[in-house]
């Protein structure tokens, strides 16, 4: 019954399309909308129909008969009395109907802009696999074995593969890079990250970060300072104040972590900055000699830095979004606004 509904409607639809006069529309009537039309033969049968779909077929048939006949109304008055008034079947000189169009989502587009910054300062873009190995994601990022520090990101590990794992950071592409390339070796390594967290207003298990590093003769904690300044100045504005504090990673050596001032109080106090007027915005330090030697790296010839970026806290404080989840739900009326 149901299909054959569909199948009225479909007739019901193109009689309408093809009625462009009253004499057009007066037989359409005829056909489906008097007592012997194809509308009343339908609902006469509605008896034949098994109870219990007796509502869905009774609502169907209900709509489309609503349908017919506002149809059929709106046409008799485009027509009016004048039966022989024709109408096109469109009004050429209405303007186009504007298709609504999408942006770049705010994360990529803190992504892209994080990526011009660099470029420009001369380094050049790499990407490594989501599906790491325990290797590259820790062990020769001197995490040891049984270090605590594995501890400090809840990793997924892969069923069924002994050292598989949803790689945790970037840093991993780090080492892909080392091993591949010989110094000089100047890279930033954007990407999706996982990890195993309760989500909340402050963290997502699907993330991205963008890593980067620089390797050569003589590179020094001086120039990671330099550059970190020149990437926040050009992202958040020359006013910035920062501050570097003293921090660990298995991986560098020393580390630091970079603060700016709060966006949103500069540096006031508020509930952003939780009340201290300052913000972690990166991780970063001095290549650790042990990571260099596992690359073949000789780290008595060759120093560097390295750094890492959450692309979601740079987005959150470029944007003022202060819920991470809002990132992910898809609203459009959110999305829209940047
Ligand atoms: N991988 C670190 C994390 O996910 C961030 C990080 C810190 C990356 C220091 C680096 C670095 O390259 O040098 O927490």
């Amino acid at each position: 019954m149901i299909q054959e509904i569909n199948r009225l409607r479909g007739e019901i639809e193109s009689a309408l399309n093809a009625a462009t006069n009253g004499e057009l529309l007066e037989q359409f009537r005829l056909q489906h909308l008097v007592q012997k039309g194809t509308l009343r033969g339908l609902m006469d049968r509605l008896r034949e129909v098994p109870k219990d779909e007796k509502p869905s077929v009774g609502k169907a048939l209900n709509e489309l008969r609503t349908f017919a006949e506002s149809e059929f109304k709106r046409l008799q008055e485009t027509f009016g009395a004048g039966k022989k008034q024709t109408r096109t079947t469109s009004d050429l000189s209405l303007p186009g109907r504007a298709l609504p169009y999408g942006t770049a989502h705010p994360v990529h587009q803190t992504m892209e802009a994080m990526i011009d910054i660099f470029v420009r300062m001369g380094f050049d873009v790499a990407r490594g696999p989501e599906v790491e190995s325990d290797y590259y994601n820790f062990e020769a990022l001197n995490f040891a074995a049984d270090h605590p520090a594995r501890d400090m990101q809840d990793t997924f590990f892969m069923k069924g593969f002994d050292k598989a794992v949803l790689r945790t950071h970037t840093t991993p592409v780090q080492i892909r890079l080392m091993k591949e390339m010989a110094p000089p070796i100047r890279a930033i390594m954007p990407g999706r990250v996982y990890r195993n967290e309760a989500i909340s207003a402050r963290a997502l298990a699907e993330f991205h970060q963008l890593d980067g590093i620089y390797v050569d003769k003589g590179v020094s904690f001086a120039e990671l300072k330099g550059t970190m300044l020149a990437f926040a100045k050009q992202m958040y504005g020359n006013d910035i104040k920062y501050r570097f504090r003293a921090s660990y990673f298995p991986f560098t050596e020393p580390s630091a972590e970079m603060d700016i001032t709060c966006f949103l109080c500069k540096g006031e106090g508020c509930r952003v900055c939780k009340y201290s007027g300052w913000l972690e915005i990166v991780g970063c330090g001095m290549v650790h000699p042990n990571v260099l030697t596992e690359c073949g790296i000789d780290p008595e010839i060759y120093s560097g830095y390295a750094f890492g970026f959450g692309i979601e806290r740079v987005t959150m404080l470029r944007t003022g979004i202060d819920d991470i989840r809002l990132l992910y739900e898809n609203d459009v009326r959110m999305l829209k606004q940047f």
